[in-house]
């Protein structure tokens, strides 16, 4: 068995995602556990960590018993032991970045949205693909217990023929004048690339296309519930893009569903991120975690409306849990691994960029609706 190291510069690595996920759920672990098993060898992270400001960066390096870090992504490009750049930074600046990295030579992988259009995207994948370089995007979703759970079903048949499905998701998001806000700012701003379309729609793309069918046509409304926030600096500011978004989706196979998105919601559902399926053969509930079944057999005939009284009826009772059988790897560990073995020993990846392109497509798409007030095909024929 040979150790196999590779180098990866970690950019936005002092992150809300960054330092959490990516660092203290993923990378430190695989290196604490003497590598990621790859074939007869086994792949070591050397990690360079990459930050705007020197104390938080070096905190960060500190917390997990780092050695390198820098501010400096012009000399971190420069270093031929990395040959990995790993984008989870702010959104706004990531196209310009990864622009860079592919110009010195680095294969990259990228948190979402891989460029806030597709049109930009595009450009990084052939990029990416005229230097040989090997790109992916972070899709972790799929990796949820529950959505691993709900897609099982969907693998085996369980729904019959699908009619139909339900993706809610969302919480409150405070405004930071009421209470601190849980998000950061930029994430309020048109010009810091942010706006809860293009945040949360790349992940329903992959999510609705893995598990439920492909997209045809989507018509959205998207809104600013909140128009005034304050930011880390408790400057009071504008809010110029949307923080709620609603979507119709229509699949090739038939199904039509429907996307309900806020971060001006409050939760009163199983889970922060819900997904039902139905069919003709039953349907299913899954959140992040655990996901509930009621197979054709097992629905029960609701038979009317009571105006006069409250029946006291438990429709959650007519449904069963379903266990299924799941990874409970971390799911942007499992991102890691794929990339890095993809990497590594060419294994095959799921979240490549071009993957990662049409996420944006799709975000895209909705954002074109919402503004043109109509039906808009998803053209993914591009990535
Ligand atoms: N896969 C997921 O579910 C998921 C979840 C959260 C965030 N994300 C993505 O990860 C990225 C970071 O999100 P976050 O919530 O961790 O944000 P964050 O603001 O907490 O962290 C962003 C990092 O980028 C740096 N940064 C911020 N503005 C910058 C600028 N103008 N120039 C250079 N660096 C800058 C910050 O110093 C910080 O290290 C975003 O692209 C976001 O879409 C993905």
């Amino acid at each position: 068995m040979a150790i196999r190291e590779i180098g990866i510069i970690v950019n936005g690595a002092t992150g809300r995602i960054g330092s959490t996920q990516h660092l203290a759920h993923a990378l430190v672990p695989m290196r604490a556990e003497g590598g990621l098993p790859a074939g007869d060898d086994r792949i070591m992270p050397r990690l360079l960590l990459l930050g705007r400001d020197r104390d938080r960066v070096a905190a960060v390096a500190r917390a997990h018993g780092m050695a390198e870090w820098t501010t400096d992504l012009g000399a971190a490009l420069a270093s031929p032991e990395f040959s990995i750049f790993f984008d989870a930074a702010a959104t706004k600046q990531r196209v310009a970045t990864l622009t860079k990295a592919i110009a010195a030579g680095k294969h990259i992988y990228t948190e979402k949205p891989v460029a806030p259009t597709a049109e930009q995207g595009l450009a990084l994948l052939h990029a990416a693909e005229k230097a040989g370089l090997k790109a992916g995007a972070v899709e972790d979703k799929v990796y949820l217990p529950g959505l691993q759970k709900i897609a099982q079903l969907a693998r085996n048949g369980f729904f019959g023929r699908i009619t139909g499905f339900r993706l809610d998701f969302g919480w409150w998001v405070f405004d930071g004048i009421e209470a601190p806000s849980q998000r950061p700012s930029w994430n309020y701003h048109s010009s810091g690339g942010g706006g809860l379309t293009l945040d949360m729609y790349p992940h329903w793309r992959y999510i609705i296309e893995d598990i439920v069918g492909r997209v045809r046509r989507v018509v959205t409304s998207a809104t600013t519930a909140l128009g005034e926030r304050a930011d880390e600096d408790g400057k009071r500011f504008a809010v110029d893009v949307d923080d709620r978004s609603i979507t119709l989706a229509e699949l090739e196979n038939g199904a039509v569903g429907t996307i309900i998105s806020s971060w001006a919601t409050r939760v009163r559902r199983d889970d922060l991120m819900t997904l039902q399926i139905d069919g003709t053969g039953g349907s299913a509930v899954a959140g992040l975690h655990r996901c509930w079944m009621q197979s054709r057999s097992e629905t029960p005939a609701v038979r009317h409306f009571n105006p006069d009284k409250d029946i006291g009826a438990d429709y959650r009772a007519d449904w069963r849990e379903f266990i299924g059988e799941v990874r409970k790897t971390n799911p942007y560990r499992v991102g890691w691994e794929e990339f890095l073995r993809h990497v590594v020993i060419g294994a095959p990846l799921r979240g490549t960029l071009a993957a990662g392109v049409r996420d944006v497509q799709f975000a895209e798409a909705c954002k074109r609706s919402a503004s043109e007030r109509k039906w808009v095909d998803v053209d993914e024929s591009s990535a």
